[in-house]
């Protein structure tokens, strides 16, 4: 899989989720073998281009290249200067949401909610891909809602102005998150355009995996929740789709060496306050199927400080190992 002049080392991509795939977990799933992680969504709202929020989304220190930021907004002319923007600070591709239904991108008439508007989608892209000077790739959902999947327009659309690769995922706008992910339209896309398409959507273990793509015949994936708590998941996935192999779980002291770095990451990111907000949440994932998981996560919550966040994990895993 090639975008531009990077060539990725497989076609697994890690889906965007603003609140999750911060840093520290596109770092940790890029050497568990995601071959590309892209951002949190950064607003292209002058007004916003500049808080802490976007400031902590656009640190790459340390990342593995290459770096895709994805930037979400209306207008063509500030998702230009956005663009430009975050190339200035390390992009090397410009990802653009027009997949994400969340209320607060919406209002603004921009993610998912673009996809009715297909002139001014045009106009975006090809307002993004003159400015950007790097390879811009476009993640969109199947349309505005199922009785107007727009995805094959907007992905020749999405060809002419130039846009690299689409990631589709496969629910509509007005599905939210209901219902499964619908294959059969990533699939009309993929025989309808050159740029190589990725597909998204309830893709939970390695077998999922390649049925997607069989069923799609998509260029690669792209996975999101599934990957909660389990950044090894890339691993196992890019492992069975290259052997046919199924790996073997991680081990407890694996998985405990994969929680510390993650944690010390938040603190190191988002400061010990926040940081130790964030990790709750990653706590809770990690622990979701492992022995003892709950009572530990019921202990967590009320830990207010970082000692005590890192005294818990360490006690947790020694009786784990006990
Ligand atoms: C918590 C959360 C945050 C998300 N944030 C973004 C985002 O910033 N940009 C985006 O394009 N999609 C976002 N999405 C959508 C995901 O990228 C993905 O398309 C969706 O979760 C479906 O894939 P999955 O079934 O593998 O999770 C988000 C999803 C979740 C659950």
């Amino acid at each position: 899989m090639q975008i531009g002049a990077h060539v990725l080392r497989n076609a697994l991509f890690v889906a965007p989720m603003a609140g999750v795939t911060d840093r520290p977990f596109r770092v940790l799933a890029r050497r568990f073998g995601a071959g590309l992680a892209v951002s949190e969504m950064i607003s292209s709202r002058p007004e916003l281009r500049d808080s802490r929020k976007s400031r902590l989304r656009r640190d790459h220190e340390g990342e593995p290249g290459p770096v895709s930021v994805q930037i979400a907004g209306a207008d063509p002319a500030m998702m230009a200067e956005a663009a430009r923007e975050n190339v200035a600070h390390g992009a090397q591709i410009i990802d653009i949401n027009m997949g994400c239904p969340a209320k607060k991108v919406c209002n603004a008439y921009a993610g998912s909610a673009l996809l009715e508007n297909e002139a001014l989608v045009a106009r975006i892209l090809h307002a993004v891909v003159a400015a950007a000077g790097v390879p811009v790739t476009l993640k969109i959902r199947t349309g505005p809602s199922p009785e107007r999947r727009n995805a094959v327009r907007i992905a020749r659309i999405a060809e002419d102005a130039g846009v690299r690769l689409l990631a589709i995922h496969g629910r509509t706008r007005a599905c939210g998150f209901g219902g499964h992910a619908e294959y059969d339209t990533i699939a009309e896309v993929k025989q309808r355009v050159r740029i190589p398409v990725i597909a998204n959507g309830d893709i939970e273990t390695p077998l999922e995996a390649r049925e997607v793509l069989a069923r799609t015949g998509a260029d690669g994936l792209m996975i999101g929740r599934a990957a909660f708590g389990r950044p090894w998941l890339f691993r196992d996935v890019a492992h069975f789709l290259a052997t046919g192999e199924a790996l073997p779980p991680p081990s407890p002291g694996e998985i405990e060496a994969v929680v510390r770095e993650h944690l010390e990451g938040l603190y190191a990111l988002y400061g010990e306050a926040q940081g130790l907000r964030v990790a709750r949440k990653h706590l809770g994932w990690y622990t979701r199927a492992l022995p003892g998981g709950e009572r530990f996560r019921e202990a967590v919550v009320r830990l207010d400080s970082v000692p005590g966040q890192r005294a818990a994990v360490n006690d947790y895993f020694a009786r784990l190992a006990a």
